[in-house]
C-alpha cells in the first residue's frame, strides 16, 4: 500500500483521511500539534475500517517521523477564516506553519509529491516548492478542483441535471478574483453561455466565487471542510492510479498563460509523476483580461510572503 501522511488533523486534514480511507487508496497517517487528536481521530477512523471492509492501516502522532517514506504528503496544517476574514488574512500565521512541516516532511520523505490546502493557498504552495526545492511536478494546490466541483453543484441544481453531466472549469487564484470560464464549462456538451441566461450564469459565477465565504458566514466557526478534502482525495487517487486526470489545480508557471514565478489555477495533467503538464486553453481578450486580474492578486500575496520569509 503507498503511505499517504496528512499534516493537519482538523476538519479539512480529517475529512480527507476520511474519504482516502473510503477508497483504500494507501496507510494514512495524520500528524498535529494538538496532543491526542491525530492519534483519537486515527483510531477512531481505524476502527471503521471493518465495517466499511477496507483494508486500510490508520495512525496518529505529534511527531513528524511518524511520516517518513511517505509517497504523498498533504499540507492542511493551519489556521482556517473566520467570518469577515480574506484568505490573504492568514499569511503570516500560516507560512510559519506551512514553511515547518513542508522543511520537516520533506527531510523524512524526499520522493514524496505534496499537495497543499492551506490558506492563502496559491502562496502556501509557492513557499512549499521554494523551501523543499522540489521540481514542479512535485508540488500541487488544491483549489480549482473545488472552486469548479462547486460551480458544478450550483448549474446540476438550477438545470436538474445530474451533475456528471456538468462540467466546469474555474481557473485563476484561489481568492475572489478566481476566473470561472463560462465559453468552457457545458451541460452534456452545451456550452453554459448557451444553457442558461445570462441573468441566472451571472448568478452562479457570483456565487462561486463566494462560494467559500458564504460557508464560513453560515459555519462561523471554520471553513469549508467536506468539498475541500474530497478535491484533496480525488487529486491523491489521479496521482497514485496514475490517471492522466485533467483537473483545474495551482502549479507553478513557467511562462504557460504568460506567467512566471508563481502558482496559479490551471487545469494540468495529474498521473504518477504529480503535476505532469499544464493545458493551455486559448482565452478570449475578456478571459485574459480576468486572468490578469487574478494574477495580480496572487502576485501581491507571494511578495507579501517574501517580506516574511526568505525564499
Ligand atoms: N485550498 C482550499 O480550497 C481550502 C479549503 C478549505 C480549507 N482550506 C485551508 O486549510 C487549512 C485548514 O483548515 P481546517 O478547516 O482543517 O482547519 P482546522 O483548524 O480544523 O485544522 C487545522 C489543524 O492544523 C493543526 N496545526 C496547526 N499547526 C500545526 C503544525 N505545526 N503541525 C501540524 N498541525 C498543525 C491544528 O491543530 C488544527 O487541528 C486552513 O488554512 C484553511 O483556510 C483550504
Amino acid at each position: 500500500m503507498p503511505k499517504i501522511s496528512i499534516i493537519g488533523a482538523g476538519m479539512t486534514g480529517a475529512t480527507t483521511a476520511h474519504w482516502l480511507a473510503e477508497r483504500e487508496l494507501g496507510d494514512l497517517v495524520l500528524v498535529d500539534v494538538v496532543e491526542g487528536l491525530p492519534q483519537g481521530k486515527g483510531l477512531d477512523m481505524l476502527q471503521a475500517m471493518p465495517i466499511i471492509a477496507r483494508d486500510v492501516d490508520i495512525i496518529g502522532s505529534n511527531d513528524h517521523s511518524a511520516t517518513k517514506g511517505s509517497d504523498i504528503v498533504i499540507l492542511t496544517a493551519g489556521l482556517p477564516r473566520k467570518p469577515g476574514m480574506s484568505r490573504d488574512d492568514l499569511l503570516s500565521a500560516n507560512a510559519e506553519i506551512v514553511g515547518k512541516a513542508a522543511v520537516e516532511t520533506f527531510k523524512l520523505s524526499p520522493d514524496a509529491i505534496f499537495i497543499v490546502l492551506t490558506n492563502p493557498l496559491d502562496t502556501m504552495a509557492y513557499l512549499t516548492m521554494k523551501l523543499t526545492g522540489l521540481p514542479r511536478t512535485r508540488v500541487v494546490g488544491q483549489a480549482g478542483v473545488l472552486d469548479s466541483a462547486r460551480m458544478r453543484a450550483f448549474v446540476a441544481k438550477e438545470t436538474g441535471i445530474s451533475v456528471e453531466n456538468v462540467s466546469c472549469y474555474v481557473l485563476g487564484g484561489h481568492g475572489d478574483e478566481m476566473v470561472p470560464l463560462t465559453r468552457h464549462s457545458n451541460v452534456a456538451g452545451i456550452p453554459l453561455t448557451e444553457y442558461l441566461s445570462a441573468d441566472k450564469l451571472e448568478a452562479i459565477v457570483n456565487r462561486t466565487r463566494k462560494g467559500g465565504g458564504e460557508i464560513v458566514n453560515l459555519l462561523k466557526t471554520g471553513s469549508a471542510y467536506y468539498a475541500p478534502s474530497a478535491a484533496v482525495a480525488q487529486m491523491t487517487e489521479a496521482i497514485l492510479k496514475d490517471r492522466n486526470l485533467v483537473i483545474p489545480c495551482s502549479a507553478y508557471m513557467q511562462g504557460e498563460y504568460g506567467l512566471n514565478d508563481m502558482f496559479f489555477g490551471v487545469p494540468v495533467v495529474l498521473n504518477r509523476q504529480g503535476m505532469s503538464r499544464i493545458i493551455e486553453y486559448k482565452l478570449s481578450g475578456d478571459e485574459q483580461a480576468l486572468f490578469d486580474k487574478s494574477a495580480a492578486a496572487v502576485k501581491d500575496t507571494h511578495q507579501a510572503l517574501k517580506k516574511l520569509v526568505k525564499i
